[in-house]
This record gives C-alpha cells, sequence and structure tokens, in this order.
C-alpha cells in the first residue's frame, strides 16, 4: 500500500478527491476500517461515550488515550492515524499541551494529533507544531466546551459566532495546521472556511461542499439507537442484528442445540 500522509492529504485537496474519515478506538474494528480503504481513521475523544458510556468527552484521559491509539496503530496498514488530546491535556498551558502531544506520539505511535479551539489555544498549537507533531486544528462544536454551549445544538448561525470561526479557520491555517474538523454548523458556512483555506476541512454535519467526511463509526453502523442527527446516516443496523444473533445464541445454549457433535472434541 502507498501509506496516507498528511502531504497526500493536501494532495487531495488539491485534486477535488474527497477524504474519508471514520473513528475506531481499538484494535480489531481498526484493521476492518484500514483494510476497506479508509484515508484517516480517527482515535477520537468519543470513546469517552462509545467506549465508556460517559455522558460527555470530558473525563476520557491521556493514559486511556493512549491506550485507545496503540491498539489502533497496532492494526493499520495504510491509514493516518489521528488521536485527540484529551480534555485537560493542552488547554491553558502550552508546556503542557507539548508534554500531552509527545506523550501521545511517543507511547501510541501515531501520526497526527487534533486539538477542538482556535484564537484561544494558538501558542499550545505552535508549540506542538514546533516540535514536529502535525496538528488538526476542530472548530464549531467542539464538545469538550459543551458545558460553555449548553446544548449539542448546530454552532455559528449568528453572524457573530460565524465570523469568528472563519476567523479561527484562517489562523489555524497560517499556524500551519494541516487540516481542520468542522463540526455541526451551516453548510454554506462550511463551504466557505473550505473555499477560504488551502488545508482539507473535514465535515461531519457540515454539508457536502467541504474537503471530507467524518462519522463515529458505531455510529454509521448503527450500533446505537439513541443518537440520530440529521447528519448520521446508518450503512447497517448493527444493533438489531447484533441482537439477533445473541438471541439465537441463548437460545441454543438453553435447548442444547449448542454445541453439536462437531463443535467438540
Ligand atoms: O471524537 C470524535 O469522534 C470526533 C469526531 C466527531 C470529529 O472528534
Ligand atoms: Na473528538
Amino acid at each position: 500500500y502507498k501509506r496516507i500522509t498528511t502531504r497526500s492529504l493536501f494532495e487531495m485537496k488539491a485534486n477535488g478527491e474527497k477524504i474519508a474519515m471514520l473513528t475506531a478506538y481499538d484494535y480489531t474494528m481498526a484493521k476492518i476500517v484500514d483494510h476497506a480503504g479508509i484515508d484517516i481513521i480517527l482515535v477520537g475523544d468519543s470513546a469517552s461515550n462509545v467506549m465508556a458510556g460517559h455522558e460527555t468527552t470530558l473525563p476520557i484521559t491521556l493514559d486511556q488515550m493512549i491506550y485507545h491509539a496503540s491498539s489502533v496503530v497496532r492494526a493499520i496498514e495504510r491509514c493516518l492515524v489521528l488521536v485527540d488530546l484529551p480534555f485537560g491535556s493542552y488547554q491553558g498551558n502550552s508546556r503542557n499541551a507539548l508534554d500531552s502531544a509527545i506523550r501521545l506520539m511517543k507511547e501510541s505511535g501515531c501520526h497526527a494529533i487534533k486539538l477542538e479551539g482556535g484564537k484561544e489555544i494558538a501558542e499550545s498549537i505552535t508549540r506542538i507544531l514546533s516540535a514536529g507533531i502535525p496538528v488538526m486544528g476542530h472548530l464549531g462544536l467542539t464538545p469538550q466546551s459543551i458545558y460553555k454551549f449548553g446544548s449539542y445544538s448546530v454552532r455559528a448561525k449568528e453572524e457573530e459566532e460565524a465570523l469568528k470561526l472563519k476567523e479561527d479557520a484562517k489562523l489555524l491555517e497560517e499556524l500551519g495546521c494541516f487540516g481542520i474538523v468542522l463540526e455541526k454548523v451551516p453548510a454554506k458556512l462550511a463551504a466557505e472556511v473550505s473555499k477560504s483555506v488551502s488545508i482539507p476541512v473535514i465535515g461531519i454535519g457540515a454539508g457536502g461542499d467541504v474537503d471530507g467526511q467524518v462519522l463515529v463509526t458505531h455510529d454509521m453502523l448503527g450500533m446505537t439507537h439513541e443518537f440520530s442527527p440529521r447528519f448520521l446516516r446508518r450503512y447497517l443496523d448493527l444493533y438489531d442484528q447484533m441482537t439477533g444473533a445473541f438471541e439465537n445464541y441463548i437460545k441454543d445454549v438453553k435447548s442444547r442445540d449448542f454445541p453439536n457433535e462437531q463443535e467438540q472434541y
């Protein structure tokens, strides 16, 4: 395989080829997603929700992110592995941010990291970039700030917030980020942002006029029933299919159908 690098992603944007990104938090899932031909696996801090059952992304720790990321790195052959710096590991103090980023790169073997925010974290981003670590930004709905927003509704519908978002996107490009995730903002705004920067803009709930798309794998597989935002396209209904399989197994055990003659020694 030709490995995906930050350079290939720039080229994809320049050539108008859309970038496909999905989450994974473990070896087995990452292996399947990579073999299918994904460009980027995001080891998202959504692991806090999907893997650990927390209500928000805030509780997950840097050590836990390193565990998830190292599991994914062992599985992949081709894609770029991008990992979220978790809440509390980079805000406010650029020295802490650099330490966190270095630990993540060193201990997991991942290829790049993602941080939420614009101007507020510019110093942290600069310091991490100066260590040679590729950084992706994340603007719009930034779940680590959920208690500031108060809800998971669409961001930047008002002029003032849209303006700040556009400025932040330009700033992230100027600082040297290799891309930006744009979460849950109006499609028209996302299209403007994508046009205004040369680095790839990967959308989630940001419409089709951006340079790539990302979804949470467990959501697109239909493993979750409660979470149904408009932007989520379900490619399977795994919740129901898995429930059927488990019910059949239970039935077979209870009825003594499993194991049969061939399934024993
Ligand atoms: O943590 C995550 O899964 C993310 C994506 C939703 C972009 O940050
Ligand atoms: Na995230």
